[in-house]
C-alpha cells in the first residue's frame, strides 16, 4: 500500500485482540520509528517506555483513564512518550559526540561550529524555560506521527492515547528524578471485532476549510 492510502485508510483502534502478541521483531521494528523521528536540531529530547509485559501493563494502569484502560490491558504494546523538562549541557555533550561517533562531522571545525550553532539556538531563541519546555514536547508529537503512520505500514494497528493522568504517571514511572515528564501514550497490536472504529468511515473538514494555495 503506497503512503497515501496507508494515510487515508489508518484509524485509531479502540479495541484489541489481547490473544494476539507482537514479535521481538515487531516491536523491535516499532522501536526504530521511534528512534529515527526527526526532531528539531536533532535534539531528540526524548524517552520511551515500552510496555510489552503483563507486569507493565498492571504497573502504568492505575495512571489510564477508564476511557482507555481497555486498550492498555489488551493491547500488547504500550508506549509512554516523556519529554526533558529542560535540554542540559550534558545532555548537548552526549548529542554531538553522538553525532561525531555516527560520522556526522568531517572536521572538528564543522563538529564545534555545528554544536556551537545549536546550543546558541537554545541559549537565544529556547532560552525561556516554557519555550523549552513546550518546544521539547511538540518533538515528542513528530516521533507519535510517525508511529501512526509506520503501524500499519507494518500490518499493526494502533492508538494514540492523551487519556492519561499524566502526574500519576511521572510518580509510577519516577520520572522526576530523571527530568522528565510523561506527555503522550500509543497501544499497538491487532484490532479485535469489537473495534468499532475500524467500520466507521473517516471523517475530515473539506481541504476548502483548511488548505489555502498561495
Ligand atoms: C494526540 C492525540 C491524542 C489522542 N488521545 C486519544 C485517547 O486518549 N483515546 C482515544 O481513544 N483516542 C485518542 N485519540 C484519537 C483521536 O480521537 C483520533 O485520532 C481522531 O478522532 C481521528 O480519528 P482516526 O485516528 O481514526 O483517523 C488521540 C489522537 C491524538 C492525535
Amino acid at each position: 500500500m503506497n503512503i497515501t492510502d496507508l494515510a487515508a485508510t489508518r484509524f485509531t483502534t479502540k479495541a484489541y485482540d489481547a490473544s494476539r502478541s507482537l514479535t521481538d521483531e515487531q516491536i523491535t521494528a516499532v522501536i526504530s520509528l521511534l528512534q529515527n523521528s526527526p526532531s528539531s536540531l536533532n535534539v531528540q529530547g526524548w524517552h520511551f517506555h515500552i510496555i510489552s509485559t503483563q507486569a507493565g501493563r498492571e504497573k502504568i494502569a492505575p495512571a489510564i483513564y477508564e476511557l482507555n484502560s481497555n486498550k492498555v490491558a489488551e493491547a500488547p504494546l504500550a508506549i509512554v512518550f516523556s519529554s526533558m523538562n529542560r535540554v542540559t549541557d550534558q545532555h548537548l555533550d552526549a548529542l554531538v559526540a553522538q553525532e561525531n561517533a555516527d560520522g556526522r562531522y568531517r572536521d572538528d571545525a564543522s563538529r564545534q561550529k555545528n554544536d556551537a550553532g545549536r546550543r546558541g539556538y537554545i541559549n537565544n531563541y529556547a532560552s525561556s524555560p516554557e519555550f523549552q519546555y513546550s518546544w521539547l514536547e511538540r518533538q515528542l508529537y513528530i516521533a507519535l506521527g510517525f508511529l501512526l503512520l509506520g503501524a500499519p505500514a507494518l500490518g499493526l494497528h494502533a492508538t494514540p492515547i492523551e487519556g492519561f493522568d499524566t502526574q500519576k504517571m511521572d510518580r509510577i514511572l519516577g520520572l522526576e528524578e530523571q527530568g522528565l515528564h510523561s506527555v503522550v501514550m500509543a497501544t499497538v497490536g491487532y484490532n479485535s471485532d469489537s473495534d468499532f472504529n475500524a467500520q466507521l468511515p473517516k471523517s475530515r473538514f473539506p481541504l476548502t476549510k483548511t488548505v489555502t494555495h498561495l
